[in-house]
């Protein structure tokens, strides 16, 4: 954020309140900040609050000559090289849309040239609302980024879509606007975390997989410009700015989503650690052990789970495919009798034994295995590195420079 000049225009939603924490949030990260809010958004926040955080006059109104002396309309969106609008109501996102400007914010967003960056804040009804949703469309194919709403409990007293997105995650999502974008135009499908299989009401096969390998990717990629689509097993982890995120729990369910996913994929990199067997017959209530023939051993028959990399792999119009394995020996040979059965065109093989790699731990040593039988061993790095490394080799497939 070094050096970007960001206008924050402020709309009247209750999440108002959030935006001198962004304002600090973006001057943290080295921008500087100047705001401009509708009449609206005056009751939710005070003008001298934002004034106060982001050290510059704020623009309240169109017609006020002190402030339009200060800096004219026009001047502030020529000086923005991002415009941000946060919190974005209903009301405001149709303005975008259409064009109107009847208010200094939706005036300097018709005026500038910056990309614009909206959090959209609202009622859940009025989000799911056919003409929210369309002004939303509108707004993305004028290639606008949207961050957020987030789901919980709103301010309205409904639950659902709606709460602004939080300040850090808005800060990150204006990070990735503006950058170099190696990876504009591809659409990276990711995969992440454990999947878990049921054995009965409360039981689930399941394993160690935190998602944080697969997040790592997902974000990077995001950071990089591509579109991306992470197909997460159950991890409290926070989707990474800019993914798009669907969540699954078993197997079979993340097979759906990568399938459905896949004609649109040109990358496809599957961190996830699927479970190979599932519960041939889960049952719907709950194991008791007193309705067992035996109170010391327990019979549980498995069944083949498909094998997702596999299948894509072989797919008639298969984007380049990456493979993970989680080896705790021979990793190479392993890793490349893996990558010949699997047929994908990289293997990331991580040595699970090794302190500080392969499960949970927030570093990952890995070695890259080639379809010719060519190895490249990393040392351990943070999972975020070994993202980057993998997507500058995964760009040199796609014939970029990642
Ligand atoms: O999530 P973290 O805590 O950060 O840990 C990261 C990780 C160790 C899980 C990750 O780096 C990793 O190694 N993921 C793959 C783990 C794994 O299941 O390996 P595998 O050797 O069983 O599977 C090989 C490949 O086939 C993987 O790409 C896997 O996603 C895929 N697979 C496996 C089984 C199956 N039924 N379908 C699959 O698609």
């Amino acid at each position: 954020m070094e050096q970007r000049r960001i206008v924050l225009g402020v709309t009247g939603g209750i999440a108002a309140y959030k935006t001198p924490e962004l304002v600090r949030t973006l001057r943290r990260g080295g921008a500087a900040v100047r705001c401009a809010m509708t009449p609206a958004a005056g009751e939710f926040v005070a003008p001298l609050v934002l004034q106060t955080v982001s050290g510059e006059p704020v623009r309240t109104g169109l017609f006020d000559r002190v402030e339009e002396g200060a800096i004219d309309h026009v001047a502030l969106a020529d000086w923005a090289d991002l415009l941000i609008v946060a919190p974005a109501t209903a009301n405001t996102l149709a303005k975008l849309a259409h064009g109107l400007a009847d208010d200094v914010v939706s005036t300097v967003a018709l005026a500038t040239q910056a990309p614009l960056l909206v959090a959209p804040a609202m009622n859940v009804n009025m989000w799911r609302h056919p003409a929210t949703q369309s002004n939303l469309a509108t707004l993305r194919q004028r290639g606008v980024r949207v961050v957020g709403p987030e789901t919980g409990a709103l301010a309205c007293g409904w639950e659902g879509e709606g709460r602004m997105a939080e300040p850090a995650a808005i800060a990150a999502a204006a990070a990735l606007v503006g950058g170099p974008r190696p990876l504009a135009g591809e659409v990276v499908l990711v995969t992440a975390g454990g999947t878990r299989e049921p054995v009965d009401a409360v039981r689930f096969l399941g394993n160690r997989s935190s998602g944080k390998m697969g997040f790592a990717v997902a974000g990077e990629a995001a950071r990089r410009g591509a579109e991306v689509v992470l197909v997460a097993g159950p991890s409290a982890l926070p989707t990474p700015a800019g993914v798009r995120r669907l969540d699954v729990e078993t197997a079979q369910e993340m097979r759906e989503a990568v399938l459905g996913e896949l004609p649109r994929a040109t990358i496809a990199v599957m961190a996830a650690a699927v479970a190979d067997f599932r519960a041939a017959r889960p049952e719907i209530r709950k194991i008791r052990k007193e309705d067992l023939p035996s109170e010391e051993t327990l019979t549980l028959e498995l069944v083949r789970n498909p094998d997702i990399l596999a299948e894509i792999c072989r797919h008639e119009r298969r984007p380049v495919v990456v493979g993970f394995a989680a080896e705790s020996q021979d990793l190479v040979e392993t890793a490349r009798r893996k990558l010949a059965r699997k047929g994908c065109d990289l293997l990331v093989a991580n040595d699970i034994a090794r302190e500080g790699s392969g499960f949970d731990s927030d570093t990952n040593a890995v070695v890259f295995v080639w379809p010719g039988g060519e190895v490249e061993e990393l040392p351990s790095l943070p999972k975020t590195e070994v993202a980057a490394l993998l997507l500058d080799r995964v760009a040199k497939l796609r014939g970029g420079d990642g």
